[in-house]
Parts: structure tokens; sequence; C-alpha cells
């Protein structure tokens, strides 16, 4: 039986108090996940400086390491070691490889693993997981001939993967999903012949700049707008990768600091990829007083320090290509738009009912308790501002970028906010709670 004591308290956050000071956000998440999955893969060791040590990443970690890889500890601040086993060398797991809350686990393990014939694998996740769509990678996979089974016809967790001789092929992906496109890709590097990824909208591309970077032969825009063509043949070798900070991370000191009355904050150390920078778009199109500060290079990811202060916010309308280039950064739009003048729109956003929640509608119910003014649409919201938003008592809903969205929000709601199930912010951002305390005090 669980006891009342087993179940986390909600935290509170008294409402009041301003931001100010120097934040650095942990490692890029997407990047953390492709320099593992690419370092076991490859030959030699690949040595990887500030990957995000949080529970996605881990998951990644764990699952090469059941496949006879060696990583080293993850541990922030020190550098993660992989000693590749080189493209084909991933052992058959002794149990069913656990993704956790993770989609890009789960969906790049299902490219990496098509391929390795004779070998059988079964690959599950939590609750959340186990209810994401998985037919958009296992159908485009079982064109080069991959054999993958799931609960309702292969679309849901737990998968089982029967490695098998893939051929290369030109795929015509339905969503703008770097995580449908890199599972494709890393298929594409053992198949025969080579194999060609067409996105209806560029997806974010670090798959391609890291493939690339380790030996990979890939070629992007070869013939179609947001093509990327893979041929196989050349080994990977282990290289030197260095994490910069998650935008998607930094994008919640970034509305914090705009909608915070006397807020003034400086991310540092931010990954500025312009297929992720869609946030930084919009908040300028809101008039938001933000700037980029020492733009730089860092081992192939544009890199730079983002200083924000509050100032007074119009209303924005996003949609269309712009959508995958801050796909992860909505729900926090949706909390800035509560404080934006005028009437706030997103649209073509249906892929956020399919992510670790259905965003959507979880950030209509939850800002909807605090007083938010909005609509909500099967593919998007339509916010007006700006509303006085109350404390009270909301709930992430297990979905970490919720958790800390409606964490902001409580920042500037008239009263305290009590969040239930705030230790979901733990699968990319575990030390989010302690720098919220200390950029307020
Ligand atoms: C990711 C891609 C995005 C994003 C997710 C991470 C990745 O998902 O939402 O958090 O690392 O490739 P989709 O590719 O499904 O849009």
């Amino acid at each position: 039986m669980t006891s009342a004591a087993a179940i986390p308290a909600p935290l509170h956050l008294p409402a009041g108090g301003s931001l100010r000071g120097t934040v650095r956000v942990p490692g890029d998440k997407s990047i953390s996940h492709r320099a593992l999955l690419f370092g076991a893969i490859a030959e030699g060791e690949t040595r990887i400086e500030g990957l995000l040590p949080a529970e996605d990443p881990l998951s990644t970690a764990d699952c090469l390491r059941a496949m006879g890889v060696e990583v080293s500890p993850i541990e922030a601040g020190q550098p993660v070691l992989v000693q590749g086993v080189g493209l084909d060398g991933l052992q058959e797991p002794g149990d069913v490889l656990e993704c956790g809350n993770s989609g890009t686990t789960m969906r790049l393990m299902l490219g990496l693993l098509a391929g390795r014939c004779g070998r059988h694998f079964v690959l599950s996740g939590d609750r959340s997981l186990r209810g994401r769509p998985m037919r958009r990678v296992g159908e485009p996979l079982a064109g080069m001939g991959a054999q993958i089974h799931g609960r309702k016809g292969g679309n849901f967790a737990p998968l089982a993967v029967l490695g098998q001789p893939l051929r290369g092929t030109t795929i015509y992906t339905p969503v703008a999903s770097a995580q449908v496109k890199s599972a494709i890709l890393l298929a594409a590097l053992t198949a025969e012949g080579p194999t060609t990824v067409i996105e209806p909208a560029q997806s974010r591309d670090h798959s391609e700049r890291m493939l690339r970077a380790f030996g990979a032969h890939l070629v992007v825009g070869g013939s179609a707008a947001n093509d990327v063509t893979v041929t196989p043949g050349p080994a990977l070798r282990g290289q030197s990768v260095v994490v910069p900070g998650d935008i998607s991370s930094a994008a919640f000191w970034l509305v914090a600091a705009a909608i915070t009355p006397g807020a003034e904050l400086t991310v540092e150390n931010v990954g500025l990829n312009p297929s992720r920078t869609g946030i930084l778009e919009v908040l300028q199109q809101m008039g938001a007083a933000i700037e980029v500060r020492h733009a730089r290079d860092v081992a192939g990811e544009p890199v730079g320090d983002l200083h924000v202060c509050h100032g007074p916010l119009q209303a924005f309308d996003i949609g269309g290509d712009l959508i995958p280039r801050l796909v992860d950064e909505i729900p926090v739009l949706a909390v800035a738009a509560c404080f934006a003048e005028g009437v706030s729109r997103i649209r073509d956003a249906e892929e956020l009912r399919v992510k670790e929640t259905d965003r959507l509608a979880v950030m209509a119910r939850q800002l909807g308790a605090m007083g938010a003014r909005l609509e909500e649409f099967a593919d998007g919201l339509a916010i007006t501002g700006p509303t006085v938003l109350r404390g009270t008592a909301v709930d992430s809903e297990t979905d970490h970028r919720v958790a800390m969205s409606l964490a902001v929000a409580s920042l500037v709601a008239e009263g305290a906010t009590s969040l239930a199930r705030p230790e979901a912010a733990a699968v990319s951002y575990p030390g989010f709670w302690d720098d919220l305390a200390r950029l307020r005090a």
C-alpha cells in the first residue's frame, strides 16, 4: 500500500521579488544524446565536455552500457568518456532497454539498432513514453528493411527490434522531426547504398553537424530543400565534443526576466544553432530587451551569452516553419503571452500534443487555473494579455517543461503558487530549482 508520505509534497513558490545575476544552464539535451550515441558507434574514444547530467541522457548512457559500451560516470563538471565499439559492435542486451521519459533515446535507438543483424532488442519507457507515437520512426525504417514490432501496430512501446540488413532509399518524412530524421540517418550509416531524408521543414540539425565531424559521408541540401543524404562506408572516428548550454533551458530565464519587473539576467554559454533560435526571434518580435553577447563558435556549434531585462511586451503570432525551431519553448512562450499586450497566437503546433504530455492541453489547463485568458485549438492556442495571473495549486502533470514554465508564471502571479510534481524538471534541468532560488535572492 502506498502511504501518503510517499507522495512528494508540492513545491511552494512565493510570488514577488525579482531576478538578477548570471546563470549557466546545463548542456544541450539534443547534443548530449547524440554525442553519446555517435561516440558509442565510433572507433576509439570520444571525450564529451559539458554533457547534460540529467535523466534523459542518463537513459541513453544506460542503454549503451547494456549493449557493452563503456561510458564513464556522468557527473556535473566532469568530462564523459565513451569507448566506441564501431558501427556494428553493439552487443545484444540481456534485458529490456529502458528509455525512461526520453523520446530522443527511444527514437534514435530504433535507428541505431534496426541494422544490427541477427540481434534482438526490446525498448520500453515510462508511462508517458509508452504512449508516444513510434510508427513515425518504425515506418520509414521498415521501408529500409527494418523489423520493428510494438503495440497498436508498432506505434507504441514496448517495441521489439530484430536487426536486419538495411537498404538505402529516399524517405519523405510527414513531420519535421529531428528525432525521426536522426533515426533514419543512424540506420543509413550501415545500409546498402545511400539514403536521403527529405523533411517538410527543417528540424534541428545537430545530427548532421556532428555526424560529419565524426567522419560520416553526409551531404545537406544536395537536391531538394531540407534534404540530407548519407552514403555508408567510412567508419566514424571518436571525437572531442563540447556541449553548449541548452537554449531550451535558457528559454525559462529569458521569459522570466522579460516578464518580471526589475529583472536583469545574463545566461552564459548558450547554444545558438539557427535551427533552435526561434525563441529569440519571437522574444524580439515581442519587443523584449534581449541581446546576444560574445557570439562565438565552439566545436562546430554557434554559442553566445544572452542578456535580458524586463520591459513592455507585445503579443506574437507564430506558425509554419518557425514551429520546429522553437517547438520545446512553446509552453514558456504561452506564459510570456499572458504578460504581452494583445492576442498572441500559436498555430501549426499540433506536434505539442505528442510530447512528454499533450502540452497544448496541459498548459491551457494549468495556466487557465491561474486565470489566463486563453483558447485552445487543435493545433495551438490564442492567449489574450496582459492578465494578472493568480497563484494557486498547479501541477506539472509529470512534464519537465511544464514544471519550469509554471514556475516562471508563479514569479509574477498574485499570491503564492503550489506546484505538484516539480521533480519532473530533472529530466532536462536538475539544478533548476537551485538556480531559481539563487537568482531570486
Ligand atoms: C529533439 C527533437 C525534438 C524536441 C525534443 C528533442 C531531438 O523532437 O522536441 O525535445 O533531440 O532530436 P521532434 O524531433 O520529435 O520534434
